[in-house]
């Protein structure tokens, strides 16, 4: 499709019509369709258009049985969708299996000297770690003989780890995946307080640690996060019991914190009595879960979304195959941490479980420099490339020309986390795939367990800037606040739904099933005792507007979250860290438009009476919020300001303040309690930037519909 003056005729129309909150108009331009590469179809998983057909509404929920046989069952199940507690799902009743026998045992036979994984440290002068699929089975089985006799780990226990990118990462999931005990990883950039805070919230008194890793250029001490984990773990009333630390460099230990004796351990010390042995894997029923996956919400209390075994990985296993193209003999880069959803998906299980060789990077892109990444494309034969708009927007500014220099080949580009601007998209396409691969922009979430909205890439075309339709057998809509659908080509924006269950979906927020219903399933249900699933359209909290072809477009978040490097950060986490700094009355966090990393945070307070503003309160405040959740949040300034524009009912708006970060329009501000408080700070805060270099960036209209409808949701 080519620029229309039609998109912008309709944008303007769509202006001038009274427009409600959910109904953003939206006015950007239509970008143009490209194709795979004319060779992409003929090898590709999925090419013929039957498949489409195959899992159509009409075949829903039988389609998925597809994605179910691609796994190794030790009982076939004897019914594929249970919607009789709706709308707690339940998929392939009466199947038991286990997800590390798909993931390893089972290649063993076919590739057991094949790479399952490799391992790819930051100093480019380390040495690489292959991993084929029989060292993988010795390695988890050893660990998982350990989980079993030092640890006494059993079914349905929680092991929490606070994990870096490195090969062991994986090894500890599969060994917990292997016995039937349910992993929680904390991203390893996370602060101790954060990881501990999650032990509490999942009862697990098990950390699983690093005594240091490599992050740009520096081993850093990990290992002393695990102090404050236990302590927050404590506060919420959890002992941890055991601390099973491994050695970045075995045998040496580099971290200043203290080993605890009889709690304390080295993990590298304690295998010595577990080599060569064995464990026998657990054969788990379908819906017993496989891990938790925290996640921030509109509250302070992180959400662990609870994954299933059959259901996850059934369609992690069938998404990777037809999304990602992943063949066995493939060389498969997901640049992403396994920290995150996307990591659990599409590092270890999904690639997997389809027995490919599936890279792994310790490090940032741009160590030493922005050509790192293609060089180890170029000596790894990497063919299967996937990563987030962050990423990609950082390699963009630091080296726009390095991947022509390196000969390397991706016939699949994958890129995930964030809306990609079309600009950025086609850098992707032109330099990094160098206009030889066919792109996927996968859109999901945590919850989701796998990709909700992508185009099939060896049959469907590719539109910058938008995910495309719903993937196989996912029928999204998009619903107005009324639960009015807006059609495809209105130009209207609204709330982005699926209107069917689908088996990665989680099964519920741990130990909070109310607020799974409440934050996902009872905005659109009419009927509370229905057990039909027609009945419980999943909401995802994502604003997205459809274009006349059937793609989606997503805005971001119309909840009070911020995206951050394609990291979820919840406001209210970050405000309650703030307000932790004892001078602090009130905190406000918002999302200000940045470049390379999309979105950072900056925090507004105001004090408690016969505090001044200085300084030190500022560090203050930005050292806790590090503390509480880590660097990721930390704000990019902290703003003291004498009062927060709030509404007459008390809310504090930050919208409006959000348009103050960003040098947006602050829109009306007549409703509020306190409209002449909003030039002040408006002064104070932008003459400040101003004076620090800050360039006010050109806001795309995109990016001022979503300052505008910011924090709205509350
Ligand atoms: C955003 C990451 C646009 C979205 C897998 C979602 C995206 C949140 C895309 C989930 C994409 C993810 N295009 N936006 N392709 N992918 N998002 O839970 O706002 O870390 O709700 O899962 O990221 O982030 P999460």
């Amino acid at each position: 499709m080519a620029e229309t003056t039609e998109g912008a005729a309709q944008a303007q129309e769509i202006a001038e019509e009274e427009v409600s909150e959910a109904q953003i108009a939206v006015h950007w331009r239509e970008e143009e369709y490209y194709q795979p590469p004319e060779k992409f179809p003929a090898q590709a998983n999925a090419s013929d258009p039957a498949i489409l057909e195959r899992f159509s509404e009409e075949h829903f929920p039988e389609c998925f049985v597809e994605y179910a046989e691609m796994l190794e069952w030790d009982k076939k199940w004897d019914t594929i969708l249970d919607t009789s507690n709706a709308p707690f799902w339940k998929w392939w009743i009466g199947g038991r299996l286990n997800a590390c026998v798909n993931c390893v045992d089972r290649h063993l036979e076919a590739r057991g000297e094949k790479n399952a994984l490799i391992w790819v440290p930051e100093p480019e002068d380390a040495e690489i770690q292959e991993i084929t699929y029989a060292e993988l089975h010795r390695r988890v089985n050893e660990f998982a003989a350990l989980l079993r006799d030092f640890v006494g780990a059993k079914v349905g226990d929680r092991v929490t780890f606070h994990l870096p990118m490195v090969p062991e990462l994986p090894v500890s999931m599969l060994a917990c995946a292997r016995m039937g005990v349910i992993h929680s990883e904390v991203f390893g950039g996370f602060s101790g307080t954060a990881c501990g805070q999650r032990m509490g919230d999942a009862e697990s008194k098990i950390l699983v640690t690093v005594d240091a890793y490599y992050r740009n250029g520096e081993l850093i001490d990990h290992k002393i996060k695990a102090d404050d984990a236990i302590e927050a773990a404590r506060k919420d009333g959890i002992e941890v019991e055991k601390v099973l630390v491994w050695r970045r460099i075995p045998g040496e230990y580099h971290s200043q914190s203290e080993m605890v004796e009889g709690r304390d351990f080295f993990i590298d010390e304690l295998l010595e009595q577990y080599r060569g042995q064995e464990v026998e894997p657990e054969s788990m029923p379908a819906e017993a879960p496989l891990f938790l996956m925290y996640t921030s919400g509109t509250t302070g209390r992180p959400k662990g979304c609870q994954h299933s075994t059959g259901g996850y990985l059934s369609y992690v296993t069938g998404t990777s195959k037809y999304y990602q193209d992943i063949h066995p003999d493939d060389t498969y880069w997901c640049f992403a941490d396994i920290g995150w959803i996307t990591g659990h998906s599409y590092i270890v299980y999904g690639p997997l479980s389809l027995g490919t060789t599936s890279v792994m990077y310790e490090g940032v892109p741009t160590y030493p420099d922005a050509g790192r990444p293609w060089r180890i494309a170029e000596k790894l034969g990497v063919n299967i490339f996937h990563t987030a708009p962050t990423t990609i927007r950082m390699l963009r500014k630091l080296g726009p020309n390095e991947p022509e220099k390196y000969n390397y080949h991706f016939k699949t580009m994958t890129t995930v986390g964030e809306p990609i601007e079309p600009d950025v998209w086609r850098w992707y396409h032109e330099f990094v795939g160098k206009g030889q691969a066919a792109i996927t922009d996968t859109w999901w979430q945590t919850e989701n367990g796998g990709f909700l909205g992508s185009t099939l890439p060896g049959l469907q075309p590719m539109k910058p800037g938008s995910c495309g339709p719903g993937v196989l057998g996912i029928y999204p809509v998009i619903f107005d606040e009324n639960g009015d659908e807006i059609p495809g080509g209105s130009g209207k924006a609204g709330n982005m739904c699926i209107r069917n269950p689908w088996p990665g979906i989680f099964q519920t927020i741990w130990g909070q099933p109310e607020r799974f219903v409440e934050t996902y399933y009872a905005k659109y249900n009419n009927n509370p005792d229905s057990q039909d699933w027609r009945d419980w359209p999943y909401f995802s909290g994502d604003g997205a507007v459809q274009a006349a072809d059937g793609y989606f477009r997503i805005l971001g978040r119309v909840d009070d979250v911020i995206n951050v490097a394609g990291h979820r950060l919840g406001t209210k986490e970050i405000e309650s860290a703030a307000i932790e700094v004892e001078e602090v009355a009130e905190a406000a966090a918002v999302p200000v438009v940045d470049e390379v990393r999309g979105k950072i945070v900056e925090v507004y307070v105001a004090l408690k009476p016969g505090h001044e503003p200085s300084k030190e309160i500022e560090q203050k405040v930005s050292a806790q919020i590090n503390k509480d959740i880590g660097p990721i949040a930390r704000p990019k300034n902290v703003w003291i300001v004498a009062d927060m524009p709030k509404t007459r009912s008390g809310k504090i708006m930050r919208r409006v303040i959000a348009a103050v970060s960003n040098f947006a329009d602050v829109g009306d501000v007549t409703t509020l309690a306190n409209p002449e408080i909003v030039d002040g700070i408006r002064q104070h805060v932008q003459s400040e930037k101003l004076s620090k270099g800050e360039v006010p960036k050109e806001l795309t209209e995109k990016e001022k519909a979503e300052i505008a409808s910011y924090g709205q949701a509350e």
